[in-house]
């Protein structure tokens, strides 16, 4: 059902999210990180993956979209770089090989229902470099919504049990409500 929300979106015209800007968390990230190998789930056109890439990562995508996909490698081509972007799901994983020293997801995990959320934590455990972070971006949930959207804290508690939290900025998406970065890093270091 969501994927098909989510095509239809891409399919539409521009959706909300697909601003073209690069948030300054990751920004500041990657001026702080040597380049490395990095995974953007739920990519969405590429925005990001392409700035990783043009500053130097290996940079792969996921999304669930194909459309999405078709337009991220589209841009990527367009930009000189390998079209590493394939469809797979968040909860899976499957085409993400080897480890990553970067995992984003900006607004793909918050869209999991609880049992996904889970899913999701297992697959990027399995792909998470030792001294890798992934950097979370999600709205928190809002009681009046389905919990199949949004981050609540009762989500927040059960990542930071598999992960460690290193950092959390709660913040504000315009209208749209409470949101929160979250960057984590994996347990026993
Ligand atoms: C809000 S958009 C954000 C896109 C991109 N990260 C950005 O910042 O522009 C969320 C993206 O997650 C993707 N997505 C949602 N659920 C997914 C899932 N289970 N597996 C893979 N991708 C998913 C959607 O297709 C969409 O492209």
């Amino acid at each position: 059902m969501k994927r098909i929300k989510f095509f239809l979106l891409y399919l539409l015209g521009k959706p909300r999210w697909d601003t073209g800007i690069v948030p300054p968390e990751v920004v500041e990230f990657v001026e702080q990180h040597p380049p490395r190998r990095a995974l953007d789930i739920g990519c969405g056109t590429g925005t990001n993956l392409l700035y990783l890439m043009q500053k130097g990562w290996q940079g792969n995508g996921v999304d669930f979209s194909w459309l999405a996909v078709f337009k991220a490698r589209q841009r990527l081509r367009k930009a000189g770089f390998p079209p590493n972007v394939w469809v797979d799901d968040a909860t899976r994983l499957t085409k993400a090989k080897g480890e990553y020293n970067y995992i984003l997801d900006i607004g793909c995990f918050h869209q999991l229902s609880p049992a996904g959320k889970r899913a999701a934590m297992d697959s990027i455990l399995k792909i998470l470099a030792l001294d890798g972070c992934w950097m979370l971006y999600g709205h928190c949930w809002n009681p009046s919504e389905s919990m199949d959207h949004g981050l609540s804290e009762q989500d927040i508690s059960e990542v930071s049990s598999r992960f460690r939290m290193i950092r959390r900025v709660d913040g504000q998406e315009g209208t749209r409500g409470p949101s929160v970065w979250l960057w984590l890093e994996r347990r026993g270091l």
